[in-house]
């Protein structure tokens, strides 16, 4: 049976992306957005979307060929009654046509990140989908781009001896819309640990200094989604996870024995293996066969949701890589201070697009 898809929010994410993409990356692979990958995705069709901007709407339907388009994505929801939705608004507009979308009965959301801009609407959307106990699946997807997942079995062979930390960075991204992708993507390769404490140094956008705004209910928020300075995260297994200044959404993982390092946001992969103190070799990378990650979600989604197996992705994953942003803000504003996890006060927000 061919499930109906719906898609909330009908900008770049949601398909004008794949216009975008026109460099020559090994993982950066079309289809990338949204339409497009339910175009190539077997079983599923997108039958309706929604925007709030009525002009937007229709040139993106138009061109996407989907016939049912509403401005409200309520009456979307009720009139369509969706299988599958892709809620791709900006973050700060996810938490309601998320939380919509799950209490009107859909079998499985696909939701762009950063998830959402304050801890209250994280809590409202984990508890909806938990109360529904349908699958989620993630925008954060390097985990299914076929490079990490190769790096990921490289790991788990063995090669290098236990990973011990991860080195991540992003020079130039901000911490929520940028950091959101390797930090899901370092917690792939860690085996997805749970975190347990955060420390913090953040910075505001270029030029701009990051502004606290500390509201009447004693929340806190800062003034844009932040850079990082450098960040430390604490995980269970005696992990842990850095953000440093490496570049282009690199990673390096350090083993026991060694060290994988990804450049280029999984562009290349180098090992090196320590056989003694001062003798280190070159291991050789595999080969691997890229294909869309989008489609791999997709198709992720669609196995949970007829199987009702758990997702690559899925609302743990979603939640850990949450908890960490927000406590990098809270760390920061508490002059770096250790945070542990979970937060008990829930009161954090970026304002952010
Ligand atoms: N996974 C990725 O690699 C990737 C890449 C780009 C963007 N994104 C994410 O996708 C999301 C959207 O980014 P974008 O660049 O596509 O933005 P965009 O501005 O191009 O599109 C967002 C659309 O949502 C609409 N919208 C806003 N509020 C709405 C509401 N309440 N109901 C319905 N529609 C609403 C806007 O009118 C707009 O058309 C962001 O969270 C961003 O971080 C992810």
């Amino acid at each position: 049976m061919t499930l109906k898809a719906a898609i909330i929010g009908c900008g770049r994410m949601a398909g004008t992306i794949d216009d975008e993409i026109t460099y020559d990356h090994a993982d950066f692979i079309l289809p990338y957005g949204h339409a497009p990958g339910y175009a190539a995705t077997e079983g599923v069709e997108l039958v309706a979307a929604s925007d709030i901007d009525a002009d937007r709407l229709n040139s993106w339907c138009d061109r996407f060929n989907v016939e049912e388009r509403f401005t409200d994505h309520g009456q979307l929801l009720e009139q369509v009654k969706p299988d599958v939705v892709s809620v791709t608004t900006p973050a700060h507009a996810r938490a309601n046509p998320l939380v919509d979308a799950v209490e009107s009965g859909v079998r499985g959301i696909y939701t762009e990140k950063a998830l959402c801009t304050s801890q209250l609407d994280l809590d409202r959307i984990v508890s909806a989908v938990r109360a529904r106990e349908i699958p989620i699946v993630y925008g954060a997807m390097r985990r299914y781009w076929t490079g990490f997942e190769t790096a990921r079995a490289f790991l788990d062979a063995g090669h290098l001896g236990a990973p011990q930390a991860a080195l991540i960075g992003a020079a130039g991204g901000s911490a929520f819309h940028t950091h959101s992708h390797i930090i899901d993507a370092a917690f792939y390769l860690l085996g997805d640990p749970e975190p347990l404490a955060v420390q913090a140094t953040l910075t505001g956008r270029g030029e701009d200094e990051l502004g606290i705004v500390h509201s009447e209910n004693d929340g806190v928020a800062v003034d844009t989604d932040p850079a990082i300075v450098c960040a430390h995260v604490e995980l269970d297994n005696n992990l842990r996870l850095t953000c440093t200044d490496l570049p282009s959404l690199d990673i390096e993982i350090v083993c026991e024995n060694g060290v994988l390092r990804g450049y280029g946001d999984s562009s290349r992969y180098a090992v090196m293996r320590r056989n003694a103190r001062y003798d280190w070799e070159p291991l050789p990378f595999p080969d691997w066969q890229a294909r869309s990650g989008t489609v791999a979600i997709m198709e992720d989604l669609l196995r949970a949701i007829h199987d009702g197996t758990s997702t690559r992705s899925g609302l743990d994953v979603i939640r850990r890589g949450m908890e960490i942003l927000f406590a990098m803000v809270a760390s920061h504003v508490q002059g770096g201070r250790r945070i542990e996890l979970p937060m008990t006060e829930r009161g954090v927000s970026v304002h952010s697009h």
